[in-house]
C-alpha cells in the first residue's frame, strides 16, 4: 500500500484542524445562540461544556484516526475487528456528505454577496429592496445553482491536490487572512456607538435564561462548531504525524475556535444596536440583516466586502473537510485516486445541493415532512446524527477500542498528557455517554430537560 499521506508541519496541522472547525457556526450561529440564551451565562456554560465534552471528544477522534491510519469507515472496523462498527464509520460520512450540501448552497450566496459588495449593488438600496433582492436571487434558481456549482468546483479543486499541497496549504493562508479580516472589523465595532449595548447583548450574565435545554444547546453549538460526532477528526487525525502532541492541538484548536465565536459576536452586535435593528437568527442575520447596516455605515462597502470574504474563506475551509472525510472513504474503498474520487463525491454534492436550493424557490414543491429539504437536512443532522456519531464514537473508545492501545496513542507512549489522561478516559466511557444518551432521548421528544 501506497506510503499514507500526513500533514507537514505543526502550524499546518492547527490550520487545517482549525479551517474544519471555524465556520459559519461561528459567525453566525454562535453570536445569536449566545444572546439568546442568556449572554455571558451561556459563554460560561459554552467553555466548561467545550473543554470537558468536546476536547475528549476530539481527543478520541484524532486517536481513533491515527492508530488506525484509516478513513473513517475503514478505521472504526479495524481497530474493533467487528463488521458492525462499520456503520459508524458510514453514519460519519453521510452526515459529511449531507451537511457538505446545504452548506454550498450558503457558501454559494457568500460568493453572490462577495460579487454585490465588489461593485456596491446594493449599496443604495433600502430594507425593503434588499430584502426584495435578496429573495430574487434565492427565487431565481439558476443563479444560486452557478455560484454553488463554482463553491463546490473550488472546494474540489483543493482537496483534488492531495492533503499537504491541497488543503494545508490553502488553510495556512486562509487562517490567518480569517482572524486579520475579524480583528479590523472588531476594531472598527468599537467605535460605533451600540458598542455597549451590543457587548452586553452577548457577554452579559442572565441566569434565568439559563438551565437544562441551554447546557443542551450548548452541547449541539458546540460539536457542529468543533465538526465533532462525523468521523472528520478521524479522518484528520489519521493524517497526523505521530510524534505530535495531540493534548495541545485539540486544546489550541478549541481556544482558537471559541475565540473567533467571541469575536465574531464582538464584530456583529454593535453594529446591529447602533442601527436600531433587532437581532434575529439563522441566513437572514447575515444576508439581509448586515447589508442593511453596511449601507448605513461609513466604509460600508469595504466592510461588506471584507465580511462576506470572511465568510467565503470560514466556509470553504470547513467544506474541504467534509469532502476530505467522503474523498477519503471513496478512493480508499474502490481503489481510485484522488482526483477521480473527488470528482465523483463533489458531483453526487452538487447533486443533493440542487435539489435543496430548488426546493428554497417559492412553491417549490420538493419537501419532505413539511419542510423544505434544505431545512430538512439541516435539521436531521444538527438533531439526531451527529449526537448518535458522538455517541457511538465515545462508546467505542471507551469500550470497544483496546484499553492499552487507546491510552499509547492518545498520549504517544505516555510523553504527552500523561496528567490528563485519567481525567479524559473518565469523562470517554462514563460522563459523555450519559450526557449524550440525555440529550438524544431530549432530542426525540422522550424526556424533557
Ligand atoms: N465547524 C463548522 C462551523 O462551525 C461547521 C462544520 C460542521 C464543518 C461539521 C464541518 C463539519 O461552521
Amino acid at each position: 500500500m501506497a506510503k499514507r499521506s500526513t500533514f507537514g508541519s505543526r502550524f499546518g496541522t492547527i490550520a487545517v484542524v482549525g479551517g474544519s472547525v471555524i465556520g459559519l457556526g461561528n459567525i453566525w450561529r454562535f453570536p445569536y445562540v449566545a444572546g439568546e440564551n442568556g449572554g455571558g451565562a451561556f459563554l460560561l456554560i459554552y467553555v466548561v461544556i467545550s473543554f470537558l465534552i468536546s476536547v475528549p471528544i476530539m481527543l478520541s477522534e484524532f486517536t481513533i484516526g491515527r492508530a488506525s491510519r484509516r478513513n473513517s469507515m475503514r478505521a472504526f472496523r479495524k481497530l474493533s475487528g467487528i463488521r458492525a462498527w462499520r456503520l459508524t464509520g458510514y453514519l460519519g460520512i453521510l452526515t459529511a456528505f449531507t451537511i457538505l450540501s446545504f452548506y454550498s448552497v450558503i457558501a454559494g450566496w457568500a460568493l453572490e454577496f462577495i460579487r454585490q459588495s465588489a461593485t456596491g449593488e446594493f449599496m443604495s438600496m433600502s430594507p425593503a429592496e434588499i430584502e426584495a433582492n435578496f429573495n430574487g436571487f434565492v427565487a431565481s434558481g439558476w443563479k444560486p445553482f452557478l455560484w454553488t456549482l463554482a463553491f463546490v468546483a473550488a472546494t474540489a479543486i483543493i482537496v483534488g491536490s492531495g492533503i499537504e499541497k491541497g488543503i494545508e496549504r490553502f488553510n495556512k493562508t486562509a487562517m490567518p487572512l480569517m482572524f486579520v479580516i475579524l480583528l479590523i472589523m472588531c476594531v472598527y465595532a468599537f467605535t460605533l456607538p451600540g458598542f455597549r449595548e451590543g457587548i452586553s447583548f452577548l457577554l452579559r450574565p442572565d441566569f434565568s435564561k439559563a438551565g437544562g435545554g441551554t447546557v443542551l444547546q450548548a452541547i449541539g453549538q458546540s460539536f457542529f462548531s468543533l465538526s465533532l460526532g462525523m468521523g472528520i477528526m478521524v479522518t484528520y487525525g489519521s493524517y497526523i504525524k505521530k510524534e505530535q502532541n495531540m493534548f495541545r492541538l485539540s486544546g489550541t484548536v478549541v481556544t482558537a475556535d471559541m475565540s473567533i465565536a467571541i469575536l465574531s459576536g464582538l464584530a456583529i452586535f454593535p453594529a446591529v444596536f447602533s442601527f436600531g435593528i433587532s437581532p434575529s437568527s439563522g441566513p437572514e442575520l447575515v444576508f439581509l440583516t448586515l447589508p442593511n447596516i453596511f449601507t448605513q455605515m461609513t466604509g460600508g462597502q469595504v466592510l461588506s466586502l471584507l465580511f462576506f470574504v470572511l465568510l467565503f474563506a470560514a466556509a470553504i475551509t470547513s467544506s474541504m473537510s467534509l469532502l476530505e472525510v467522503v474523498v477519503a472513504y471513496v478512493s480508499e474503498e474502490f481503489r481510485l485516486r484522488r482526483r477521480t474520487a473527488t470528482l465523483i463525491a463533489a458531483g453526487a454534492v452538487l447533486c443533493v445541493a440542487t435539489l435543496c436550493l430548488l426546493s428554497q424557490m417559492p412553491g417549490s414543491g420538493l419537501r419532505v415532512m413539511g419542510s423544505n429539504i434544505f431545512d430538512f437536512l439541516d435539521k436531521t443532522t444538527s438533531t439526531y446524527t451527529i449526537p448518535l456519531g458522538g455517541l457511538l464514537i465515545v462508546l467505542f473508545a471507551g469500550w470497544v477500542m483496546d484499553k492499552g492501545r487507546f491510552r499509547r496513542e492518545m498520549t504517544n507512549d505516555g510523553r504527552f498528557g500523561a496528567a490528563l489522561y485519567g481525567t479524559v478516559s473518565l469523562m470517554v466511557k462514563f460522563v459523555i455517554p450519559v450526557v449524550l444518551v440525555i440529550l438524544f432521548l431530549n432530542q426525540l421528544g422522550i424526556i424533557k430537560v
